[in-house]
């Protein structure tokens, strides 16, 4: 079946203006810290870019690779590491940057991987929110967005590793077959 990017569901200009009220609030909360911002590959990549130079404060970033859907749509449940940090975390005060929130397994996973390496504080900021889909709970510090049960492409998100590049954020059309 053919897919494309369908209507915007968040236009440029108000994931823009997000990422600045969330890298605000980061630098308000994480004042004289250094914190250091993961992203988790590939996905967060672009909010990550844009992230970080909204925070007015100081931070280091590193990254981790995280096994994706492919060309599906459902999580198998099992998340696989691919990329490790290049940097100990010890101590640190740490945010884990993920694009979307579906299931909850994939940030289930990264804090319990996180949390064994003994960070001093360890927080998670996500773009997109689908909460209707959570099965496993898993607590958000900062949310860009709350949106409904659509599969997203675009600003970092893909489906089989396109679309990602689109400035905006769009519904896939037609929707993937689960
Ligand atoms: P979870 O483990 O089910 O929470 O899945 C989270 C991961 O699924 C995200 O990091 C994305 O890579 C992927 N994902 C979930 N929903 C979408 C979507 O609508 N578009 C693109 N990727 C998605
Ligand atoms: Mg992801």
């Amino acid at each position: 079946m053919e897919h494309r990017a369908g209507r915007v569901l968040i236009p440029r200009e108000e994931i823009a203006a997000r990422t600045v009220d969330l890298g605000r609030a980061l630098g308000r909360d994480f004042a004289g810290r250094n914190p250091l911002l993961v992203g988790v590959l590939k996905g967060a990549v672009i909010f990550l870019a844009d992230l970080i130079r909204a925070i007015p404060a100081p931070i280091g970033i590193d990254f981790m690779g995280v096994s994706s859907y492919g060309a599906t749509t459902r999580s198998s449940g099992a998340v696989r590491l691919t990329a490790d940090l290049s940097v100990s975390i010890e101590g640190r005060d740490v945010i884990i940057v993920e694009d979307i929130v579906d299931s909850g397994r994939t940030l289930g996973y990264l804090r319990r991987n996180f949390a064994t390496r003994r960070p001093k504080s360890l927080s998670v900021c996500v773009l997109l929110d689908k909460i209707e889909r959570r099965e496993v709970d898993v607590k958000l510090d900062y949310v860009g967005f709350v949106i409904p049960d659509r599969f997203v492409v675009g600003y970092g998100f893909d489906f089989g590793g396109l679309y990602r590049s689109l400035p905006d954020i769009h519904v896939l059309e037609p929707p993937p077959r689960v």
